[in-house]
Order: structure tokens, then C-alpha cells, then sequence
């Protein structure tokens, strides 16, 4: 195909946020590859959405990024890098204006680069007729961010390790997602407990790679992932609520007390993240089929038993300090729309 002609190359693609259950933090090598250092298992939502549209064109000079309407530079680098990647796939150098919303808070521990690099990823293979599989797809989104490999696809999906590739593809890497069970399977319900809607202070990259040079931790969190990778598909599949809620808050508390001991500290929650949490367990002392999780931000992620969305809302949404609340099920992979 040839891509230096005058006609724009366009193209729309939707997708939405993930949320890890078990955790990704940590990379095994370069920034440039991305690879990371931890298997991990995510569910896809629904309700939040990124949607994105590229438009290669001959007469741009140079790569433009409108986040919600406005110009954005300062997001722009990391984008033209993503691009770049994209182009080389495609044989050209095409500058290209990228339009994106998101309908929910940008870079606030809210997923919005998983979002949004599946989006960049789906509507830069349609737009340059790149016709990657999946699977490449989600090798390319992973380089640009790693958990925006999983939102390439619907219900659960997961990074293993033990299934990457090796030697690494030369284009694409090693580390790919994939998807485990269909939303259908067991249609859980999450609530989003907004704390605050600021980008948070260190973001992911930064704080991984802080987190591997200096956390005490680090290595244990390591060693213990391959069990709990395999240990959470298997309560997934068995729809064994308790089971999963146990594992998953314990990922997550075993990565922020990793992420806590890097040096300086990396503390994401707010006193109400805490609050929340107390409030979580107490339901769950109560009866009521919920856990939590926290990325790195301080929302609180509540997952609830299907059907038990209503109750759990309107429980996180009384507590001091709780903006509003999110409310999501699961939801399909990234998308031309
Ligand atoms: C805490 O995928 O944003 O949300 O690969 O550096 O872009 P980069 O990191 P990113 O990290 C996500 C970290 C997390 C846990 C998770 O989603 O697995």
C-alpha cells in the first residue's frame, strides 16, 4: 500500500480502561521494550471509555494531540513515540492529529493510559491497513504502556509470562495479553470511589522503575507472582467470589507496601483511599460479596458479586471525602467504531 498520497488516512477506535487484579508493576527490562517484569490478570469495564481518532495527513508538519478539546504538549512526546511506532509498522512518516476524550479523569488512577494506548493501537492499525493480528496489537500496546495490552480485549484477560515469547519477536517483543473468560461468565460489578479527580504526583513508569532500584521488596514481589497468577484464573473460572477477593486485595496491598518502601516512598493513597477500605472489609464482614483494589492513584476500585453494585454504591458514596462514584460492569476489547 502506498501511504504518501494526499488523502488523509483516518480512522476511530473506542476502548475502555482495565483494572488489574492481580498487579502489574515492575519492568524486566528497558523502557523502550516495556517488558514486564510481573505476569497479570485484569478485568475490562464498560461504562468509562477512551475514544480516540487518527488522522494521518501529508500536510501536517508536525503531530498534534487534542485531549478533551484542548491542546495537549505536554502529553505529545509520549504520544509521538507511540505514533513513531505505528509508522515504522507502516512505512511512513505521515505526521498525524490525534483527537481523544475520555469520559472520565485523565491520569488520576483511573487506567486512562490503558484506554488510551489500546485506542491509539486499534485506530493506527486500521488507518495505516497495518492488518496486525491481536495479538500484535496488543505486543504494541504493551510497548507504549503495559496495562493497555489487556484492553484489547472484553471480560477477563491476562499478561503471562510463561507464555511470552522467546526468543522476543524482533517488531513486537515478548509479553502479550490474552483473553481468559468472557464478561458474561461472571458479569461483575464495580464501583469507582472518586477521591479526588488530580493527576497523581508520580506516575506508573516512573514509580516502576523507582520501585525496582530501590525496594527491599521488590524481589519477594517477584517470587510470588507466578502462584498468584495462576491461583486468581483458577478462582475466575471457578466464580469463587471469596477466593478471588482474599488474592486480589492481597496483590494489591503487596504492591503498595512494595511501592511504599522504594525510596522516597511512593504513597498514592488519601486518607479517604483508607477510609474506603475499612468501609470494604466491613461490608464484607456484613455479608456483602465486595473487595477492594487500588492502582496508582488514590480512587478506590470496589468489585462487587453481581448484583450487589446498588447497595455498595450507595454505602461508599456517604462516607467524607468521597466525590461520587463510577459505576461500571465488564466490557468489551478495543474497537473501530
Ligand atoms: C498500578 O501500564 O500505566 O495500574 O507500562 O509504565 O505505562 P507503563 O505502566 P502502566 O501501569 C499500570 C500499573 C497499575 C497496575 C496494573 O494495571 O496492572
Amino acid at each position: 500500500m502506498q501511504l504518501s498520497d494526499s488523502t488523509p488516512l483516518c480512522a476511530e477506535a473506542v476502548a475502555h480502561p482495565n483494572i488489574a487484579l492481580i498487579k502489574y508493576w515492575g519492568k524486566a527490562g528497558d523502557l523502550h521494550t516495556n517488558e514486564p517484569a510481573v505476569a497479570s490478570l485484569s478485568i475490562t469495564l464498560d461504562t468509562l471509555q477512551t475514544r480516540t481518532r487518527l488522522t494521518f495527513d501529508a500536510a501536517l508538519e508536525s503531530d498534534t494531540l487534542i485531549l478533551n478539546g484542548q491542546r495537549d504538549e505536554r502529553r505529545l512526546p509520549r504520544i509521538s513515540e507511540a505514533l513513531d511506532r505505528l509508522r515504522a509498522l507502516g512505512n511512513t512518516s505521515l505526521r498525524c492529529e490525534v483527537e481523544t476524550e475520555n469520559n472520565f479523569p485523565t491520569g488520576a488512577g483511573l487506567a486512562s493510559s490503558a484506554s488510551g494506548f489500546a485506542a491509539l493501537v486499534v485506530a493506527g492499525n486500521t488507518a495505516l491497513g497495518l492488518e496486525l493480528s491481536l495479538r500484535e496489537q496488543s505486543m504494541l500496546a504493551r510497548a507504549m504502556s503495559g496495562s493497555a495490552a489487556r484492553s484489547l480485549f472484553g471480560g477477563f484477560a491476562r499478561i503471562a509470562l510463561t507464555e511470552a515469547l522467546n526468543p522476543p519477536d524482533p517488531t513486537f517483543g515478548s509479553a502479550y495479553a490474552q483473553p481468559i473468560l468472557e464478561a458474561s461468565h461472571w458479569p461483575l460489578e464495580v464501583c469507582v470511589a472518586v477521591v479526588s479527580d488530580r493527576e497523581k504526583p508520580v506516575g506508573s513508569t516512573e514509580g516502576m522503575e523507582l520501585s525496582r532500584h530501590t525496594s527491599p521488596y521488590y524481589a519477594p514481589w517477584l517470587e510470588g507472582n507466578n502462584r498468584d497468577i495462576e491461583d486468581a484464573e483458577r478462582h475466575v473460572r471457578a466464580r469463587d467470589f471469596e477466593a478471588l477477593a482474599e488474592l486480589s486485595e492481597f496483590s494489591c496491598l503487596k504492591m503498595h507496601a512494595m511501592a511504599m518502601a522504594s525510596r522516597p516512598g511512593l504513597l498514592y493513597w488519601h486518607g479517604t483511599t483508607v477510609t474506603a477500605m475499612h468501609e470494604i472489609r466491613a461490608m464484607r464482614a456484613e455479608g456483602i460479596p465486595v473487595f477492594f483494589t487500588i492502582d496508582a492513584g488514590p480512587q478506590v476500585k470496589a468489585i462487587c458479586a453481581p448484583g450487589y453494585g446498588d447497595q455498595v454504591a450507595a454505602r461508599l458514596e456517604g462516607l467524607p471525602g468521597v466525590q461520587s462514584i463510577l459505576r461500571c460492569g465488564l466490557g468489551e476489547g478495543a474497537r473501530i467504531v
